[in-house]
């Protein structure tokens, strides 16, 4: 049983490095589940509707944290959990350090209530990899603004915001260099993946 996250602000290239590891990991195993937050199931996609809807502009932090645990608390439980316990090998895109990056460090909630809700979330449950795409602002709004359509609420945010939660996730990944993996989101793709698949190599490879 393995869980493995995907971290990274928008535009870093998760989405297309996601895809290329599921490829490559369906083609060693049957038992290779890819999943999203907020969402994965029934209940944390209507979550997810309401989170991403741009007409819900007067949503405060702290019902935005608690919408995020509570699709949490539900993909852990439905899908996460059972599907480790299986032995599977579960691959999330975003997960609990998307909260502290965003709501802690880009809104300035403070990060123990974080924790604590995330850990009443997830029953405890933290990944054994993060994947984490690193990559200033700028080049990545510029990406994605390249694609208007997947503009939401939360990509509309200033810029000073992303900033925040980038040093968010660079402290994360200082903190606990045993289970992130940092990544220079502005490599090529096909250098990024295969760094990406030889560290999952190393830790699925006896399973
Ligand atoms: P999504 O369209 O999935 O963005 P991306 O393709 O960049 O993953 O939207 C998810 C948004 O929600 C993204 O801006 C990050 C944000 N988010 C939080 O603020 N907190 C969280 O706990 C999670 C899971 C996501």
């Amino acid at each position: 049983m393995t869980f493995i996250t995907f971290e990274g602000i928008e535009g870093s290239g998760k989405t297309t490095q996601i895809h290329l590891l599921m490829d490559w990991l369906h083609q060693r195993t049957d038992r290779a589940l890819l999943t999203r937050e907020p969402g994965g199931t029934s209940i944390g996609e209507q979550v997810r509707a309401i989170l991403l809807n741009p007409i819900n502009t007067e949503m405060t932090p702290e019902a935005e944290i608690l919408l995020f645990s509570a699709a949490r608390a539900q993909i852990v439980r439905e899908v996460i959990r059972p599907r480790l316990a299986d032995g599977w090998i579960v691959v999330c895109d975003r997960f609990a350090d998307s909260t502290l990056a965003y709501q802690g460090y880009g809104h300035g909630l403070p990060l123990d209530d974080l924790l604590g809700i995330t850990e009443f979330a997830t029953g405890g449950l933290w990944p054994d990899l993060t994947v984490y795409l690193d990559l200033d602002v700028e080049t990545g709004l510029r990406r994605k603004a390249a694609t208007p359509e997947e503009w939401n609420r939360m990509e509309a945010k200033e810029v000073a915001f992303h900033k925040r939660v980038r040093q968010g996730y660079q402290a994360l990944a200082a903190q606990n260099p045993q289970r992130w993996l940092v990544l220079d989101a502005t490599q090529p793709v096909e250098v990024i993946q295969k760094q990406i698949r030889e560290r999952v190599a190393a830790i699925v490879g006896g399973q």
